[in-house]
């Protein structure tokens, strides 16, 4: 136990190298697994050395936190479906915020309790007082602040993505001045509790910071969803960051920055995949409409398409040279993943070159497509993203659109007027053929009508992509009737 205390600081270096290996592992397939190895293994030291590090630690309290953390952890993991895995990413990102500002209030109160041992005492024991305070006073404001916005906002994703009815998306002339008046008044309160240590403008503040979070994202579009969780995630990276600071540990304070700045370096991609800016997404209140994460619900459409069976298809597929399949959310919602890999498999036995097209934002969350596609063993030479394939469309003979909408959406390109105009998309309208499965001509997230399904060679093929998909492979099996 001495020991580790003494190398405590080695051991936080060697932590901290991991969670940079970590990092670089996730950032491709094949290299994942490794990655998060290293994470696993750079936590277990961050939180063993944290442990013995600490001064009088009440032991039953870490370890019932760490156990019942562990239960709920693994208890989620093992069941939470594909599906709903951008909410749960958003609804721990609310976890770290709301730790945050625990652990500043709780910094705060111990604070007080040194305060009234009086400045002659602590200067007795060689302690400046003055300074003491300060410093953690601006840290406690800064952690605090950040995390309790963090923990509203990615409540209100949360409850966002999975269409929850109290996650109203609000707009209107009056959201943009309550924002400013709310965010002024925290720094105010903030500012005030830094220079004077007023625990009535430390409340004041962490209430105002809980209304801004709310106010901040609930203006914010649906099709910018995406963008607003991976920032969070960098929200709750620097959240962590703070308390690392008002802790004094520098674990932490790695730890966080690296989330805090991955989660930044991803939604500025994330950002250039849907052609904005970070500032358009979060105060422009664009792509207004409300997001409709439950597909389905759009309206019907008064415009000629032409619709085919899943055997018409398969047979088309099964003659052609070369099968692009572009997943979107549709495959996640129906878990086709399986099935579409059978599909895939079937084709190139007879001879067919299949291969996968992934636009950055198909789906709910940060590669959603590559998740489910790993899962169900797709090899990974067969997944493109959407540079590399693109310029191939024009040369393919069948593009299979899987639950896609938004991503394969030609308005992105040839309809100023479009709100999603500029997005780059997946560019399937260039293929030879295009069959498209859905369950009806339904809108996608963004609410959009969408020009490729009436398109002269678009085929649909209506109903759920799981059942289509198996009935596809049945039918090019010859098993289909
Ligand atoms: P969407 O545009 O949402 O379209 C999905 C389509 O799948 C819907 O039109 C729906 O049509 C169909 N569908 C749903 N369930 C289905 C099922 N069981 N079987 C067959 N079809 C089904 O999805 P996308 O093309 O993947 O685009 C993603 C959108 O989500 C973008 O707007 C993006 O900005 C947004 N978004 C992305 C993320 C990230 S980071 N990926 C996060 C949040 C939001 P029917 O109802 O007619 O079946």
């Amino acid at each position: 136990m001495e020991m580790i205390r003494e190398y405590a600081d080695w051991f936080y270096l060697i932590g901290a190298v991991l969670f940079i290996l970590t990092l670089r592992g996730l950032s491709g397939p094949k290299t994942a697994i490794a990655g998060n190895r290293y994470g696993m293994i750079a936590m277990a030291i961050a939180v063993m050395t944290t442990f013995f590090v600490a001064e009088n630690p009440v032991v039953w309290m870490i370890i019932g936190a760490m156990v019942l953390g562990a239960i709920v952890g693994i208890a989620r993991a093992r069941t939470v479906p594909m599906t709903q895995m951008p909410e749960t990413v958003a609804l721990m990102h609310s976890l770290v915020g709301l730790a945050a500002v625990l652990i500043a209030v709780a910094a705060i109160i111990h604070n007080n309790k040194l305060i009234e041992l009086g400045p002659d005492l602590l200067a007795a024991n060689g302690v400046n007082f003055h300074e003491m305070s300060r410093v953690h006073l601006f840290e406690l404001f800064v952690g605090c602040f950040v995390g309790a916005i963090t923990f509203t906002a990615s409540v209100f994703a949360y409850g966002k993505l999975a269409a929850k009815k109290w996650a109203k998306t609000i707009s209107g002339a009056w959201v943009k001045p309550v924002q400013a008046i709310i965010f002024i008044a925290m720094l105010g309160f903030g500012v005030h509790f830094f220079l004077t240590g007023n625990m009535t403008s430390f409340w004041a503040m962490t209430g105002l910071a809980l209304a801004f979070g709310w106010v901040w994202i609930a203006p914010v579009g649906g099709g910018d969803m995406p963008v607003v969780v991976s920032l969070l995630n960098s929200f709750s990276g620097w959240a962590a960051a703070g308390i690392g600071f008002t802790l004094e540990n520098n674990m932490l304070i790695v730890a966080g920055s690296l989330v805090g700045s991955s989660g930044a370096i991803l939604s500025y991609i994330m950002c250039k995949a849907m052609n904005r800016s970070i500032i358009n997404v979060l105060f422009g209140g664009a792509m207004g409409g409300t997001a409709a994460p439950t597909a389905g619900a759009g309206e019907q459409v008064q415009r000629n398409h032409r619709s085919g069976s899943a055997d018409d298809a398969g047979f088309l597929m099964s003659n052609a040279d070369s099968v692009v399949i572009v997943p979107g959310y549709g495959m996640a919602q129906g878990r086709a993943q399986n099935a579409v890999k059978e599909l895939a498999n079937i084709l190139k036995e007879q001879g067919v070159t299949v291969r996968f097209a992934i636009h950055p934002v198909a789906g709910r969350m940060p590669g959603h497509m590559n998740v489910l596609l790993a899962e169900a063993d797709v090899p990974y030479e067969d997944i493109l993203e959407m540079d590399e394939i693109n310029s191939d469309f024009p040369a393919t003979d069948v593009v299979l659109v899987i639950g896609a909408n938004d991503v394969v959406n030609p308005a992105a390109k040839d309809d100023p007027t479009s709100p999603i105009y500029g997005m780059p998309i997946l560019e399937a309208h260039k293929a030879r053929t295009i069959m498209v499965i859905k369950r009806s001509m339904a809108t996608g997230y963004a609410g959009l009508d969408n020009d490729l399904f009436y398109n002269d060679k678009t085929m649909m093929i209506f109903g759920d992509a799981k059942k289509v998909v198996e009935d596809m492979t049945k039918a090019i099996n010859g098993t289909g009737h």
